[in-house]
């Protein structure tokens, strides 16, 4: 059996002995989603995959989502994307920028992200440290750390979250190479609202359901009352206290839930060196669903 060892940070947990590429069997399955329940991140090392074996390991945990502006897939299998600052031929083979704020995937779509799924095929280096690191914060933590006035206070509130925020705010940085988004792409990602709070459909925990890449505005209150709260709530989740930072190996597979974290890719490299992320975006399609719930949490 796979053994799951926490980091002894805010989040994350690694699972040693276990190869992706053979099927889970349904307990195991069972307690991996457990464990990203209570761990948030499960850093899954020294795998080797195909990507049909990462697509096939990931749809286990929903339907997987392509993304809006991601043209960079693996040719022959579209539900895996490519995330690299590598160039053939002058051409980019990957996303280079993505997630380099902090964001919670998806949280602009009516159907919520879930879970991501990336697996390390390149990780930069200099001097022997690896670069790139991916940084995660606890949204559990975040809400029971909250006064008791301040649960109170956004019990019931609901934000607006929208894609052309964090595009807008990419666009804005000196270098960036995406277009302003077509009025067809923001017409196929309208913005979506969502409570403040949401129970966590794993753990049953409360989560301070928010993130500075995408939340907007709060449905309920005066503009700027609901900036003023907005910014409380940002500055609050990213405390060092409710952080922890993955620091790469080559043959990581990472998976992490976006109900209960944020995360922020750091771009601490330069453009000689490498970096090559496979990934796989699973939608919270599934995991609302009673009988996904009953097969998977109740019962194991
Ligand atoms: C993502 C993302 C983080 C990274 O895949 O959603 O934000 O470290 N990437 O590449
Ligand atoms: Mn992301």
């Amino acid at each position: 059996m796979e053994e799951i060892v926490p980091t002894g940070g805010a989040l994350g947990a690694d699972v040693r002995g276990l190869d992706l590429a053979q099927p889970l069997d349904d307990a195991c399955f069972a307690r991996l989603l457990r464990a990203l329940g209570t761990h948030g991140v499960l850093r899954f090392p020294a795998q080797r995959l195909t990507a049909a074996q990462l697509r096939d390991f990931s749809c286990r945990f929903g339907p997987i989502q392509r993304g809006v502006a991601d043209r960079f897939r693996d040719p022959s299998v579209p539900e895996v994307g490519i995330l690299s600052n590598i160039r053939r031929d002058g051409q980019p083979i990957g996303l280079a920028d993505a997630g380099q704020d902090w964001h919670t995937d998806m949280s602009y779509t009516a159907t919520r992200g879930f879970v991501n799924v990336l697996y390390a095929v390149e990780v930069p280096m200099r001097d022997g440290r690896p670069l790139g690191d991916t940084v995660f914060a606890n949204m559990q933590a975040a809400y029971a750390a909250l006064p008791p006035a301040m649960q109170a206070r956004i019990a019931g509130l609901t934000a607006t979250h929208d894609f052309n925020v964090f595009w807008e705010r990419m666009r804005a940085r000196p270098g960036s190479v995406r277009a302003a988004l077509t009025p067809a792409q923001r017409a196929s990602r309208p913005p979506a609202v969502h409570p403040l709070v949401l129970q966590h459909p794993i753990s049953g925990r409360p989560v301070l359901y928010c993130n500075p890449g995408y939340a907007e505005r709060i449905n309920e209150l005066p503009d700027a009352e609901g900036q003023a709260l907005l910014e409380t709530l940002f500055a609050h989740q990213l405390q060092p206290e409710f952080q922890w930072a993955h620091r790469w190996t080559m043959g990581d597979v990472l998976i992490w839930d976006h109900l209960g974290t944020l995360h922020n890719a750091i771009a601490d490299y330069a453009p000689d060196e490498h970096r090559l992320m496979l990934r796989c975006q699973v939608m919270a399609g599934s995991i609302f669903d009673p009988a996904f719930q009953q097969r998977w949490l109740q019962a194991a």
